[in-house]
């Protein structure tokens, strides 16, 4: 089975710098606390109206840091431009929308295909990993092997807001989404990643899925550091993600 990567994102560091609007603290630290602690990759999201991470920031990360750099972007014209400067490791495009206050829902790949393809087609030219955040309904997955993607990152979102408050029924139909997404995403050779309200428990068990390789994981691992320190929580989430893939693996032993 696939040993399991853990990207940090880091933009809630930045969230609480911009609050005070000086430079502490500061997400390239945090970013390479993480990696310190035993993370595989730093994620960040330079949005359009740069509410968080700021280009400057994402310069910093790439020069400054030895894991991969994980670019989130919407797919413009100015992402694109600034990303074939920053020339990161990986890009996931995702939604976006000025008026959200994180990112709400997986991109629909179906009705944007004409804008994604020629983006997802000049980025994988430029030897950078694409990825697509959608949710996990088959229909999305198919398309997003059709434009060429080599990634899909599974919104994880809507089944731990289900989880959270208690909806069981259907946080357990989103789980068999995320499930079945997971095989057919495998089944039709896209690399699986998965991210967005994740925390310990519920990263365990997406840990157990042998065909997710990846999770991004940032607003719950910056929380805790408040009460544990950055490098705490990072390690006692791997430790939540080797726990999920142990059973997983005794599981098909
Ligand atoms: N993956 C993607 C594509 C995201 O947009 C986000 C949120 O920025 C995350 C993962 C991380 O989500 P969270 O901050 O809820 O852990």
């Amino acid at each position: 089975m696939n040993r399991l990567r853990l990207g940090v994102n880091v933009d809630h560091v930045a969230t609480i710098r911009n609050a005070r609007g000086g430079r502490h603290p500061d997400p390239v630290r945090a970013a390479k606390v993480a990696i310190a602690a035993g993370c595989d990759g730093i994620t960040a999201h330079l949005r359009e109206d740069r509410r968080h991470i700021r280009d400057d920031d994402m310069a910093r990360l790439k020069a400054e840091i030895d894991k991969p750099l994980n670019f989130e972007m919407a797919a413009t014209e100015e992402m694109v431009a600034i990303v074939l400067k920053t020339r990161p490791h990986a890009v996931c495009l995702v939604p976006e929308k000025r008026t959200e206050r994180t990112t709400e829902g997986g991109l629909d790949v179906v009705r944007q295909r004409s804008q994604l393809a020629p983006v997802v087609h000049e980025l994988k030219h430029a030897g950078i990993k694409v990825s697509l955040f959608i949710g996990a309904a088959p229909a999305q997955i198919e398309m997003a092997a059709e434009l060429g993607a080599p990634v899909i990152e599974i919104h994880t979102g809507s089944w731990c807001d289900a989880l959270t408050e208690g909806r069981t029924k259907e946080a357990g139909a989103e789980w068999q989404l995320i499930r079945d997404g997971a095989l057919l995403a495998a089944s039709v050779g896209l690399e699986v990643h998965a991210g967005h309200g994740l925390d310990y428990a519920t990263a365990e068990t997406i840990a157990a899925l042998p065909q997710v390789v990846e999770l991004n994981i940032g607003h719950f691992l910056i929380g805790e550091a408040v009460f544990e320190g950055l490098a705490e929580s990072v390690k006692f989430m791997r430790a939540a993600m080797e726990r999920g893939r142990n059973k997983a693996r005794k599981e098909t032993a």
